[in-house]
């Protein structure tokens, strides 16, 4: 499934309503891990790979990882490179795939990027269920309208098939196991 959110308790509820216990969630922006505190207290037996390009998170972060019981990997880095996708498809192929991907880059009503982000991270690491938070493609989705009808039941564009896998990575036969 793939839910779209802007509010941060909805985005929040989602992320409880969603997360189970053993589960591999993959956080892209996660700030000062506030969400990744909750996340954290979900998936107690599953582990974290939580991701920002921004200077304040690391500091957090590690303070997080030092109290939670929960494994928590933070990795520094612009979730736009194709560099991070493929360190990132490394750790989870190690821990079995990606059960849920979680893409909150801000940017309000500028879904472009987190658009792209979505759909080359969630057609790589094929969670089973993705929640984005961003107002700009709440509202898309909320008000276009379409005759054709196309869609998909997992937390992916299943009905691109691996299109959106970036070929680099393809080569390296790096997208999820599960597939
Ligand atoms: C709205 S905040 C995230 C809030 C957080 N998810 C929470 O629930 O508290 C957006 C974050 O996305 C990060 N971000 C934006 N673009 C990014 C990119 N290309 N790569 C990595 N992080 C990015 C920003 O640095 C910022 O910390």
């Amino acid at each position: 499934m793939i839910n779209v959110a802007y509010d941060i308790e909805v985005y929040r509820q989602v992320l409880r309503d969603i997360i189970k216990k053993d589960d591999v969630v993959v956080e892209l922006g996660c700030h000062v891990g506030n969400s990744t505190r909750i996340i954290a207290q979900l998936a107690l037996e599953g582990k974290i790979i939580a991701l920002d390009k921004g200077s304040q998170s690391k500091e957090k972060l590690d303070e997080l990882i030092k109290e939670i019981s929960t494994p928590i990997e933070f990795i520094e880095s612009d979730v736009r490179l194709h560099e991070t996708l493929e360190e990132v498809a490394r750790k989870v192929n190690e821990l079995g795939g990606c059960d849920v991907l979680s893409v909150d880059l801000g940017g309000g009503y500028h879904p472009d990027t987190t658009f792209k982000v979505f759909y080359i991270w969630s057609s790589t690491l094929k969670p089973r269920e993705t929640i984005i938070r961003n107002r700009g493609l709440l509202d898309f989705l909320h008000s276009a309208k379409g005759t054709e009808k196309i869609s998909s039941n997992k937390g992916w564009l299943e009905s691109c098939g691996d299109d959106g896998i970036p070929t680099r990575l393809k080569e390296l036969k790096l997208w999820s196991p599960k597939v």
